[in-house]
């Protein structure tokens, strides 16, 4: 009973630090006003699930994509307006390379090293924006998780009390300081959190704001839906330096 007792308050004193260190959105979301809509988009993570997703519906909606991969027989994606670069976020020379031209940068950033505390996509993310900013690219969209920042909870009790507090205590503070580093950059950016992802088909309807996720129940949401929001708000202020929940 007292190890219960203890472990639930480890598990709410680390939503509640969750909460504080991620990031806050202080600003109301602007009028989603269309602004220039960029054609060259570069997508960071683009072997995997969401990054995939990104990649194949970025292409049909017309953009011009190069995809950083650290292994390009992973992506299997043949098109004509697809240029795969070999990379990692931790090497700024590999960034630079695939940086130049781009109009904008879509982030599916993630990895499965939850048991000690990595710093990938904290340091690959600030590596991200030195290139952007040398390369004078403007639009970041990064994918974040919800649980963090004002969404703490938000992922559903089960999130909170087991799956963040035991399997993802480092991913999830990695994850505070990567909004942080986004958040505190000069970049027009977008932080989307999404709820539990799902390798489901895409539904193009789906709820997004702040509001987004269940303190009691898992809020879930297809990695299709995911890609699809992220490549809204390219040419979208709607949620400028803001950070949107998305889910079903
Ligand atoms: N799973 C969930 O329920 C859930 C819920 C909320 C949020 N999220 C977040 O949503 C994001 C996308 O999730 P996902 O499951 O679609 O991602 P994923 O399948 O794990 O893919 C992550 C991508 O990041 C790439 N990557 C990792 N380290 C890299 C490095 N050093 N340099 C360049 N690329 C690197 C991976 O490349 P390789 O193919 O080479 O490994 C892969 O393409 C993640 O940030 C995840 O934490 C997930």
């Amino acid at each position: 009973m007292t190890l219960l007792l203890l472990f639930i308050s480890y598990a709410i004193v680390l939503s509640a630090a969750l909460a504080r260190a991620g990031h806050r959105s202080q600003t109301a979301p602007s009028s989603g006003t269309p602004r220039h809509r960029p054609s060259r988009v570069l997508i960071v993570g683009a072997t995997g699930g969401t990054g995939r997703q990104l990649v194949t519906q970025a292409l049909e909606r017309g953009y011009s994509v190069t995809a950083l991969v650290r292994d390009p027989s992973r992506l299997q994606i043949d098109h004509p307006e697809l240029t795969v670069i070999q990379g990692n976020v931790l090497d700024e020379g590999s960034l630079d390379v695939a940086m130049r031209g781009q109009e904008a940068v879509l982030s599916a950033l993630g990895h499965k090293r939850f048991f000690y505390p990595a710093r990938i996509l904290s340091e690959g993310t600030r590596n991200i924006l030195r290139a952007m900013e040398t390369h004078d690219v403007s639009r970041l969209v990064c994918v974040t998780s919800l649980g963090i920042g004002d969404s703490a909870g938000r992922m559903g009790l089960f999130y909170t009390l087991f799956i963040i507090p035991v399997i993802l205590p480092f991913y999830f503070w990695d994850k505070t300081r990567q909004e942080r580093a986004v958040a505190g950059s000069n970049v027009e950016w977008v932080i989307v959190r999404p709820g539990a992802l799902t390798n489901g088909a895409k539904r193009g309807r789906y709820r997004h704001g702040r509001n987004v996720g269940s303190f009691l129940l898992t809020a879930r949401i297809s990695r299709a839906d995911v890609a699809d929001f992220m490549l809204n708000q390219i040419a979208s202020d709607m949620y400028l330096r803001a950070a949107p929940g998305v889910g079903w």
